[in-house]
């Protein structure tokens, strides 16, 4: 029987409440597929730092290390100033971790209110691998001349060869893995880059090269498609159909998977993997620590239970993740009457019970 070990962070906010429900579904799946699960909890976050100082040490990220998988709530405390969480806890974790991919699908599940007119489950269904460790997130930049009238702010967007080609790797070998032919609603396996080789004549260059020169070599199989990311957000909204895995740099991967996570139906459900193919990773959903619903029971768990599906996914568990999947698919379709919080006709641990249950079913 295998074993993981699971590092859970609840983090902030409502990060902890909705962190019980995928521990709980987490069991239900372990339970029904013969494996076992061994669960540590880390309390990194506002509350810890505000007693301690300390937000991600060395020692924790030594820490968790140990572990198969990190499972993460929510990072963000509405009593600490913005950036020292998300940088000391939540990027540190990425960087340190070397999580070099962050995994976003944009899928819209039955039953859900999706906000784009006539778009049905079938239309939303694509996934964007975010570069995670590169681009305006190094903190490459500094400031001159602070605080006077003539002040300079420069923060720098940097990639280099070997960080553009991992995760080019990742996103081909995913697209012929999980594209629309080989799921088989499609013709063809599809990877498009998404860029800005109009203006980030430097970045997105090295993108475009070295998205053709590894798919040529590589990746025949694959069509490749190249979309500039403004372009990108308006066919997200009127034909998101049209695409099927989107890979792209750290930035632009952060701003379009919030418009996606939107057309899917919201922080409720949008869920993300932060991953490292040879090291740890981590899960979590992408919403913030939703600080005015804290301890209400009304926060919706279900982007939490995704985040945990998708761990199972990369632990190799896959039939665990699909079943996982298709339970919520069951709950949003046939229960909930609203993914928002306080609108869903069942509190947050009803929720849950609601999919823990369909699964052992
Ligand atoms: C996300 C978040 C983070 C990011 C923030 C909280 C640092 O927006 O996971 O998308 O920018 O990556
Ligand atoms: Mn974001």
């Amino acid at each position: 029987m295998s074993t993981y070990k699971i590092a859970v962070m609840g983090g902030d906010g409502t990060g902890p409440e909705v962190t019980v429900e995928a521990v709980k579904v987490m069991d239900a799946a372990a339970d029904k597929f013969g494996f076992k699960i061994e669960k540590t909890e880390f309390d990194f976050g506002g509350e810890r730092y505000m007693r301690t100082g300390e937000t991600l040490p060395d020692s924790g990220v030594e820490d968790l290390r140990q572990f198969d998988s990190i499972l993460l709530g929510a990072i963000g405390h509405p009593d600490v100033a913005p950036g020292i969480l998300e940088k000391g806890i939540l990027l540190k974790a990425r960087f340190e971790l070397d999580q070099y991919i962050n995994l976003r699908p944009v899928k819209l599940f039955p039953g859900v209110e999706c906000p784009l007119k006539d778009k049905k489950p079938a239309d939303i269904d694509y996934v964007v691998v975010r570069e995670n460790t590169g681009d305006a997130y190094t903190g490459t930049g500094g400031f001159t001349l602070k605080g006077t009238p003539n002040e300079v702010a420069v923060q720098s967007a940097v990639y280099n060869r070997f960080q553009v080609d991992r995760c080019l790797k990742y996103a081909f070998e995913y697209a012929r893995k999980h594209g629309k032919k080989a799921r088989g609603v499609g013709e063809e396996n599809t990877l498009g880059l998404v860029g800005k080789t109009n203006v980030l004549t430097y970045i997105y260059d090295l993108w475009d090269r070295a998205f053709h020169e590894m798919g040529e070599k590589d990746y025949a199989d694959v069509r490749r498609d190249y979309y500039h990311v403004d372009a990108t957000c308006m066919w997200m909204v009127k034909s998101p159909e049209w695409f099927d895995v989107l890979v792209t740099g750290n930035m632009f991967g952060d701003i379009i998977t919030d418009l996606g996570a939107i057309t899917q139906g919201g922080m409720g459900i949008a869920a993300g993997g932060n991953i490292n193919p040879e090291g740890v990773s981590m899960f979590e959903p992408i919403g913030g620590s939703a600080p005015k619903y804290t301890g209400m029971g009304v926060i919706n768990p279900l982007a939490a239970v995704c985040a945990m599906g998708m761990m199972f996914d990369t632990l190799g568990e896959e039939q665990a993740a699909k079943e996982i999947e298709d339970a919520v698919k069951w709950v949003t379709g046939e229960k909930l009457k609203s993914l928002a919080a306080g609108k869903m006709g069942y509190s947050t641990s009803e929720v849950g019970d609601l999919v823990a249950q369909k699964l052992v079913d």
